[in-house]
């Protein structure tokens, strides 16, 4: 009884003093982003619907899944990317906006690679950013693959159709590290503009450095974490060397559950602007898969636990092209309706 009481009076003290902490301070002059709770809740919607498995259903934009979100918006389906990670880009005309949502990993064991997390360098220099480093790995996960050719001549595509359109980038898991680094792509190297980012459990991807170079290029970036969801704490941040580790850009958006007594409280907690407030998910443990695979009661993983695998229809099969890496590409014209054996192939690679 005692115990939970300075429990709630610490949540309380965190809740007032909303910045306590004196660590390294990422630069945030600039303008920060406003949380859209509205937004954030479309957004996981499309994130979670990259992990369906039947590409045909996605690709008709006829899945469970979709259905709901077809109520909301009216979203076409431009480009499947299937690789052994899988995103897409469509028009979402609510949103005015091209969405980009990319799947995070699950192809083996989430266990297996949570654990790997722990042991990610920072081994690669961000090019063109001095001091700026991050993980070979993720870098090259959206850097050195057909998707981010397939997304790039996707989004043009889209805005020689519809005009200028916000960009929406999106992903869970490992699925938003790419959507940083693709948001960041299509800021520094494709001149992109009003470009918006929410990821959701993503997790650290480069240094203080590079949260600083990201901030300031991407400001209008949300990251969603839940509760004790263990992925946002890794790879660790080591508060004793700041400049050494990895380190979160901002803005950190954390939902946990508050109980007093027998009301329990959701609460979104919008966090300071270093990207590491020690007052979020970093003042919990992060111990809790579950908490990783369920955000704002939205399921983020395949439905059928190890079947990731993706499956479609070979009328389906007829809108994509194999690249010579064994890549798969679906890709849709604008305003297109998928009929078997019509409608106008386009070739992504
Ligand atoms: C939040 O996002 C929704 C959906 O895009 C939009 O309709 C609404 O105007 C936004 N709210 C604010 C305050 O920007
Ligand atoms: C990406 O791939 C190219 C060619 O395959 C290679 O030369 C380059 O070093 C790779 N980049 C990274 C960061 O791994």
């Amino acid at each position: 009884m005692e115990q939970k009481a300075w429990l709630i009076l610490v949540i309380f003290t965190c809740l007032i003093a909303s910045s306590c902490g004196r660590e390294l301070k990422v630069d945030h002059k600039h303008k920060l982003p406003v949380y859209n709770h509205t937004l954030a809740t479309i957004l996981v919607e499309y994130a979670s619907a990259v992990y369906i498995s039947d590409l045909t259903e996605l690709f008709t934009w006829t899945c469970e899944r979709c259905n709901g979100l077809t109520k909301v918006l009216d979203f076409q389906c431009l480009s499947g990317f299937l690789v052994h990670l899988f995103a897409f880009v469509g028009v979402a005309k609510d949103l005015n906006a091209v969405v980009i949502a990319f799947r995070g990993t699950q192809e083996h064991s989430i266990q297996n690679w949570v654990e790997d997390l722990f042991w990610k360098q920072l081994d690669l220099n961000y090019p063109g950013m001095p001091d700026a480093m991050v993980h070979h790995g993720f870098y090259t996960a959206y850097h050195n693959t057909t998707i981010r050719h397939g997304i790039l001549h996707a989004v043009k595509e889209a805005k020689e159709f519809y005009g200028d359109l916000d960009i929406m980038v999106t992903g869970h898991s490992m699925g938003g590290a790419m959507a940083s680094f693709c948001a960041l792509d299509l800021v520094v190297n494709h001149e992109a503009k009003s470009v918006q980012v929410i990821t959701f459990g993503q997790p650290r991807i480069g240094n203080a450095v590079f949260a600083s170079y990201y901030a300031k290029l991407v400001p209008n970036t949300i990251r969603v974490t839940n509760d004790h969801d263990i992925v946002p704490h890794l790879p660790p941040y080591y508060y004793y060397f700041p400049q050494k580790t990895y380190h979160h850009f901002p803005r950190e958006v954390w939902l946990y559950s508050l109980g007093l007594g027998s009301l329990v409280y959701r609460v979104e907690k919008v966090c300071d602007g270093s990207g590491e407030d020690p007052t979020c998910s970093r003042s919990v443990t992060g111990n809790s898969i579950m908490d990783h695979l369920n955000y704002y009661g939205v399921d983020l993983m395949c439905q059928e636990w190890r079947s990731c695998r993706i499956v479609m229809d070979p009328r389906v099969a007829e809108y994509g092209k194999m690249d010579h890496k064994g890549n798969f590409i679906l890709s849709r014209a604008p305003a297109t309706r998928v009929r078997s054996n019509e409608g106008e192939v386009k070739a992504s690679a």
